[in-house]
């Protein structure tokens, strides 16, 4: 099950193996996990031993909560003090997909996974490799992004292997994943208002014509209502600096080395700075970009450039959550 290759160093075997990655998760192990959106680092939810591992590895503080993974809406419900009619609208039409809603959560779904709140997030993955997991396990999975606490998001397994490399026995290979940035998360008011915590894969116009009275609040209280929510997060370790037009580029690559341009489509302006010209993807759309927005930044990180330059996605639909990304990614 696994290969050790010398002294100290464990390789992580990647498969599809979902009986081995049940047998791991019983007994207390964590995994790597494909989702539609991002890998997860997966732990049976009800094993205090597989989740203090997830938080462990990630390094993550144990203030910021996790994210259940279940099979179905029903799944989802038996875990739910209150499944608001809203919450329930938007599970119909979203799941299995990349929503993550917040309820008030039952007393047996521990403290050590909602950081001690009363409420608890939960989603059903649209992916086979997962679902097929899902099925087949018994407890609810816990499964936060398979990166170190801070870092890119992977999305593939052999960017989960890079990421956290021998501290994870299996990584469930799904391939690339096909949507490539995080969940949308939300939340609910005391009266059953849904709020987005989170900007995702879900547009909040796609939210807003299953719930027209959704709240969108952003830099109000987000940090408090998704403690996750750090201005700094998702970042590559070359520093990005995200300007509002190509324009600005000229000055720069003097002053920062080598620089690396990341655009969605050739710019004349190009022609005259002395910097390596990237492209998101060859496909315009924002979904093309959101396919390869992590995977584009980690490659680039691999090539030692000393600045990469990019400019803001115009503010809408899935451009708001890529910008968000890029917010936090580019924050000093
Ligand atoms: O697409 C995704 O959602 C991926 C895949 C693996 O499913 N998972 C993911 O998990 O992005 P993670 O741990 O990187 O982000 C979880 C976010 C955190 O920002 C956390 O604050 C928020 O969910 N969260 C979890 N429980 C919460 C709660 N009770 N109240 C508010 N926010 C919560
Ligand atoms: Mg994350």
């Amino acid at each position: 099950m696994v290969f050790t290759l010398g002294p100290g160093y464990i390789c992580p075997m990647i498969s599809r193996d979902i009986k081995s990655a049940s047998d791991l998760l019983r007994s207390g192990r964590v995994i790597g996990m494909p989702t539609e959106t991002v890998y997860g680092l997966a732990a049976d939810a009800l094993n205090p031993q597989g989740v203090a591992e997830v938080y462990r590895v990630k390094k993550r503080p144990s203030f910021n909560p996790l994210i259940l993974h279940v099979a179905s809406l029903a799944h989802a419900q038996s875990h739910a003090l209150v499944f608001y009619p809203q919450a329930e609208a938007l599970a119909k039409v979203f799941w299995p997909g990349p929503l993550t809603l917040v309820l008030p959560k039952k007393a047996h779904i521990p403290d050590q996974i909602t950081a001690g709140k009363s409420t608890f997030a939960v989603r059903v993955p649209n992916h086979p490799v997962a679902l097929a997991l899902l099925e087949a396990y018994p407890n609810p999975i816990v499964a936060p992004s398979a990166n170190l606490f801070g870092t890119l998001s992977p999305t593939s397994a052999a960017h989960v292997v890079r990421n956290l490399g021998d501290q994870v026995p299996l990584v469930l290979d799904g391939g690339d994943c096909s949507l490539g940035i995080e969940s949308t998360i939300v939340g609910f008011t005391p009266e059953g208002i849904p709020e987005v915590f989170r900007l995702g894969s879900i547009t909040f116009d796609q939210l807003k014509e299953v719930c027209p009275d959704i709240l969108f609040r952003p830099g109000t209280h987000k940090e408090v209502l998704a403690p996750g929510m750090y201005p700094k997060h998702y970042a590559p370790k070359t520093p990005l600096l995200v300007v509002d037009l190509w324009d600005e580029v000229h000055q720069l690559s003097e002053n920062y080395g080598r620089v690396a341009i990341v655009a969605q489509e050739p710019m004349p302006v190009f022609e005259s700075i002395p910097a390596d010209v990237f492209y998101w993807s060859d496909d315009l759309s924002l979904e093309a970009v959101a396919h390869h927005f992590y995977r584009v930044l980690d490659k680039l990180d691999e090539q030692n450039f000393d600045l990469i330059v990019t400019t803001w996605f115009a503010e809408h639909g899935l451009g708001s959550a890529l910008n968000d990304k890029l917010k936090r990614a580019s924050y000093t």
